[in-house]
């Protein structure tokens, strides 16, 4: 990783963490509850979501921070994804961002209604008036259906219904791709989008982030896929070698590792052909293309 991007990331981690810890009251009658969010969203996580966002919207605005709310809404519905990603009924998962997963320490009922409380909090962020100092009612509403529908049965929750039914079965490379387009690459497509929209992207320049944010949302669980194979648990957070057991439909199990690496390498280098036109402004989304494909956490 560059020095460039590091510092990039940690700037922009710091920023989104801060916003993020406003969020949940630490006292009150709801202070048991708001613990079991917190314990999840204030985990560590790569926040490779929210950044996303705002470095889409700074190739149309020198300053993103009022773009913060909507950036971090997307945290919140990716960590209600894993809060429920790792319950028993799905992936049964013990290990996430270095802890006991959710409903480990609280509990399965409260695990739920943590994720519960996190998708809605993400709407609520969406819906804040505060966003009416960077974009028009309208492109507020946009935002919300491009999100709402990326997060929700036609994206993220519909790819965990189809990774689900999958598991144990032979999967083809078509019905592959699109799980992990769905169950994945929408809440990453949207993230880029939502930051374009934040940047009032014109039709063109929207289109070309929505290519970029396809490639790399589908990079990303390939890459997913290949740590949990090759990564360790200690630089993960999480445990490796579980797609196997629970026999998922993964990259490397239907193409083994070299094969999931080229087209690894080819989906990152179309994204990157996407983004071409925007120059300079787009150095930072080069680089978290790179990034994504050679992380090791
Ligand atoms: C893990 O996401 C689950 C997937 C969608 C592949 P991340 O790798 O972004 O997890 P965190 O947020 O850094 O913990
Ligand atoms: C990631 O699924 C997708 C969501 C959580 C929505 P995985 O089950 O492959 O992700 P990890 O490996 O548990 O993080
Ligand atoms: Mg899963
Ligand atoms: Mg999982």
């Amino acid at each position: 990783m560059s020095l460039a991007l590091k510092e990039y990331l940690a700037a922009k981690r710091k920023v989104v963490e801060e916003y993020l810890a406003t969020l949940l009251p630490e006292e009150g009658p709801l202070a048991g509850h708001y613990t079991a969010l917190r314990y999840s969203l204030l985990a560590g996580g790569k926040r490779v979501r929210p950044i996303l966002c705002l470095a889409a919207a700074e190739i149309f605005r020198a300053d993103s921070t009022p773009c913060l709310p909507a950036a971090c809404a997307l945290e919140c519905i990716h960590t209600y994804s894993l809060i429920h990603d790792d319950l028993p009924a799905m992936d049964d998962d013990d290990l996430r961002r270095g802890k006991p997963t959710n409903h480990v320490v609280f509990g399965e009922a409260e695990a739920i209604l943590a994720g519960d409380g996190l998708l809605t909090l993400a709407f609520e962020l969406l819906a804040t008036p505060e966003l009416a100092a960077v974009v028009d009612p309208g492109a507020q509403v946009r935002i919300i259906r491009l999100v709402a529908q990326a997060a929700g049965s036609a994206g993220m929750v519909g790819g965990q219904s189809l990774d689900v039914a999958h598991e144990g079965k032979e999967v083809d490379l078509d019905t592959l791709r699109l799980i992990h387009r769905c169950k994945t690459g929408a809440l990453i497509t949207a993230a880029v989008q939502t930051g374009a929209v934040l940047g009032n992207a014109d039709d063109e320049a929207f289109d070309r982030l929505t290519a970029y944010g396809d490639a790399i949302g589908l990079a990303f669980q390939m890459k997913d896929d290949l740590l949990n194979v090759e990564g360790t648990q200690e630089e993960l957070g999480k445990a490796v070698g579980s797609d196997a057991e629970r026999q998922k439909a993964t990259y490397p199990a239907l193409l083994g590792l070299e094969q999931t690496k080229n087209e690894l390498e080819q989906t990152v280098r179309q994204a990157i052909a996407c983004i071409e036109p925007f120059g300079e402004r787009a150095e930072p989304l080069r680089q978290l293309a790179r990034y994504i494909q050679e992380r090791r956490r």
